[in-house]
Formats: structure tokens, sequence, C-alpha cells
């Protein structure tokens, strides 16, 4: 028997290449060897976005496109729509009664989620609504619901899958053992860093390369990013380890040769930055080609698309039944 993995990812915009190196590398991996579920979580960015619910509904389709042509196989990967499994709903409103407020507030992910929310905003707090507050454990919801045995997150995602673990614990213990204590899942990847050098690749940070960038977009970004400052001249020697062109050779460029004359070249003074960035944009187009490609059948066959939903959805919630009579019974409320 294959373990189940479930993993899911909020539908607000494009996936950049900090989700394809974070994460979704790491996916094509997991497809052939275990039972997944991946999940759009439309129901949770609605909790940020809930008087913007055309943005959500756009972006449910623009990532499905993304992990289509990202490679997710729909045949291995059950690939649904959060809002689409009610049992995910249901189970959070019973989960609801097993964490309290003060735990959902030493949460250290929703903590720095609420002073992000209250610089932004300006005030103390007024606007953080139930629902956000209570997202965790709607996501221990979406774990659970299809019986998950691992969970590939990042670090920033592990106060998240604790708190999942305690509503189990919780559960087990007042209604009888039911529930699974999901684990981590993880991997080699890590965070991906930006144009800029900022530690993280990130929408609201402005420095991300887009899945669906065109040439013209990522040449005039690949222009603009980071080198080595100590670099004032051409033929000036530099560190090509604290260079962002350089770093992202390293991630897209496949040309081996080519990555080793760039760092010794660097390193003599011998190459100037902007053939290296040009160098870049070839071996970045060259990357995103075959992706591109891909997405542009799904984008002239959204019906394509649908299907591929509703058949992972219909999947989903068939485990999801399953599970929620199996809580309904050891809750006595299988009426
Ligand atoms: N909270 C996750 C994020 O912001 C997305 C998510 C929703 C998720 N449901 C999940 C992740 C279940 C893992 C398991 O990226």
């Amino acid at each position: 028997m294959k373990k189940t993995i479930l993993t899911g990812l909020r539908p607000t915009g494009n996936l950049h290449l900090g989700h394809y190196f974070g994460a979704g590398q790491n996916w094509l991996k997991l497809q052939d060897d275990f039972d997944f579920y991946l999940e759009i979580a439309d129901v949770q960015a609605l909790t940020d976005n809930f008087n913007n619910p055309e943005k959500v509904r756009l972006n449910v389709y623009e990532v499905a496109k993304d992990l289509l042509a990202m490679g997710i196989n729909p045949e291995k990967v059950h690939l649904f729509v959060q809002s689409k499994i009610p049992e995910i709903a249901e189970l959070t409103v019973f989960y609801s009664n097993l964490v309290t407020i003060a735990r959902l507030h030493r949460n250290p992910t929703v903590k720095t989620e609420i002073s992000q929310k209250k610089a932004l905003f300006g005030n103390d707090g007024e606007s953080i609504t139930y629902g956000f507050l209570g997202y965790p454990v709607s996501q221990a919801a979406d774990i659970t619901a299809f019986d998950g045995d691992l969970v590939p997150v990042g670090d920033d995602q592990l106060p998240l899958l604790e708190q999942c673990r305690e509503i189990v614990r919780k559960f087990n213990s007042i209604y009888g053992e039911t529930l699974k204590e999901p684990e981590q899942y993880l991997s080699n990847t890590s965070r991906v860093k930006g144009l800029d050098g900022n530690d993280k690749m990130g929408k609201s940070l402005g420095n991300a390369i887009y899945l669906v960038d065109d040439e013209e977009t990522i040449s005039k970004k690949v222009m603009s990013a980071v080198t080595d400052t100590n670099k004032i001249k051409k033929d000036d020697p530099a560190n090509p380890d604290v260079c962002m062109v350089y770093y992202y050779h390293k991630l897209v460029n496949k040309d081996e040769d080519q990555l080793n004359n760039i760092c010794s070249e660097c390193k003599k003074g011998a190459r100037g930055c902007v053939q290296c960035k040009k160098e870049l944009i070839q071996a970045m187009n060259n990357f995103l080609k075959p992706i591109q490609d891909k997405r542009k059948y799904y984008e002239e066959n959204p019906e394509e698309v649908q299907k591929i939903l509703d058949k992972g959805t219909k999947e989903a919630r068939e485990k999801a039944i399953v599970q929620m009579d199996k809580v309904r019974k050891a809750m006595k409320i299988d009426y």
C-alpha cells in the first residue's frame, strides 16, 4: 500500500521559480511513489481575500494550469479544489471545539501573519477575523480528511502541522483512536532567493520570476539582478557565491561547461556581468520553454483543465467521505 501524501497551496497568484525549486520539483518526484492529494486551497485563500472572490476564482485555474505545465500528472495525482469537498468544512466545525483561542494566538505562523496585518492596516488587530484566526483548524481538516501520512511542506508551515497533530491527539483521546498523526515529509529542497538577493522569492516582494514570464519580462528582470557589489569594472575579479546571476545559473543552466567557465572566469575577472546576464536570460528561457509550451495546450483547452479538476475532486471526495463516516461514528453523530 502506498502512503498518502497531502499538500496544498493558496490560489492567490501564478507560480514562480520559488514554488518550482522550493516545492514543485519535489512534488514531481513524489507523484510516482505516493497516493498524492494536491489541494488548491481556495477556502484558505478566501480567509485573506474574502472581499476579492474574482481573484481567487481566476487563480484556481491559473494555479491548476501552472501545476500541469510544470509536470504534475493528473493520472497520478488527485488535483482538487478545496471548496468542492464539503467534508473539509464539516471537519473544521468539529475540530474547532478541540482548540483554544489562546492556542491559535500562540501559533507562530499565525502570530507572524497577525503582526504583518497590524503593520499593514495600522490597527490593533480589530480586523482579524474568526476565519483567519481559525485557518490552522481548517488546514488540520485538509490533512486529516484524506487520512494523510505525510505532508511535504517547508519549515514555515511546521507550526500548522504541529497544531494539526495536537488536534488529532485531542480528538483520539476524547472520541477514541480514529485519526492518524501526520508527519512532515522532509525533502532537500529549500527556499529560493530573490533576484534582488532577498532570502526569499515572493510575489509580495516583487522579486520573482514567474513560470509564465515571457522573454522580454525575463530579460528585464535578469538585467536588474544583484551581482557582487565589489565588482565595479568589467575586469575586476569577483565572488560568484554572492552573485544572484550565478545563483540562478546554477538552478536553471544545464550546460555544465558553461557553469564552470562562469565561475572560474568571474573569479579571475575574465568576464563581465552583462555577458553573464545575457547567458542567464538564454538559459532561463530554455528552462521555461517546455513548461510554457505545455501550458499553452491547457490555455487553449480550458475544458481539459476543468475535466482534470473534476476528476481529482471526485477522487478526493470519495476518500473524504470514508474518513467523515469514521469521524461521525467516533463522535456518536452517525444518526
Ligand atoms: N497554508 C499553506 C500555504 O500557505 C497551504 C495549504 C493549505 C496547505 N492546506 C494545506 C499546506 C494542507 C499543507 C497541507 O502554503
